[in-house]
């Protein structure tokens, strides 16, 4: 890989839009290591993180989420899978911009079918509807996504072969795999 430019690639969008399914592809596909943000956080707090929302509370997740990213931002050679909140703190966004972010970009009624029950997704818990929930998050978020991402690629349709190919034909020199 060449040192400048981009050096590591950021998967961002709502849960469902296939960020956890494209990005060990992706990374299988480059040579690069692959990284679940929600599992390093989990990891490090030794609880699911349906646990971390009931106590001590989102709040506390996403100060963690943060200090997760930033380790990880530090690094090169990565494929980050990043939960969907993570464009939510202002902090978090230069370091998203200064990455290969790509936002994986999924309508509602799609989101809906891939969350099935919403197990273990606490944000789509409670009454309202599991598609209303997802509709309100993604008006509010779709800004923040494509504020942070260099690259938006459409999901709906597509399985994620398809969608790792469109990432590839769009990368940075900086994250090329370099030609033997
Ligand atoms: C969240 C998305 C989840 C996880 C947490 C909060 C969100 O990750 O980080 O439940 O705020 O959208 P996935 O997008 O990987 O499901």
């Amino acid at each position: 890989m060449s040192t400048d430019g981009p050096a590591n690639i950021c998967l961002v969008g709502l849960m469902g839009s296939g960020k956890s399914t494209v990005a060990p592809l992706l990374a299988g596909r480059l040579g690069l290591e692959h990284i679940d943000l929600d599992k390093e956080i989990a990891l490090r707090q030794g609880r699911t993180i349906m646990m971390i929302f009931a106590d001590p509370g989102e709040e506390s997740f996403r100060r963690e989420e943060q200090v997760v990213l930033q380790h990880f931002c530090s690094r090169d050679g990565l494929v980050i899978d990043c939960g969907g909140g993570i464009v939510l703190a202002a902090d978090n966004r230069p370091c998203l911009k200064s990455n290969f972010t790509v936002y994986l970009q999924t309508t509602p009624e799609t989101l809906v079918l891939r969350v099935g029950s919403a197990a273990g997704r606490p944000l789509l818990q409670g009454d309202e509807p599991i598609l209303d929930r997802l509709a309100a998050l993604l008006s509010s978020r779709e800004p923040l996504y494509r504020e942070c991402a260099a690259l938006t690629v459409a999901t709906d349709g597509r399985t994620p072969v398809e969608i790792a190919d469109q990432i590839i034909a769009h990368l940075p020199t900086s994250l090329k795999p370099a030609v033997s």
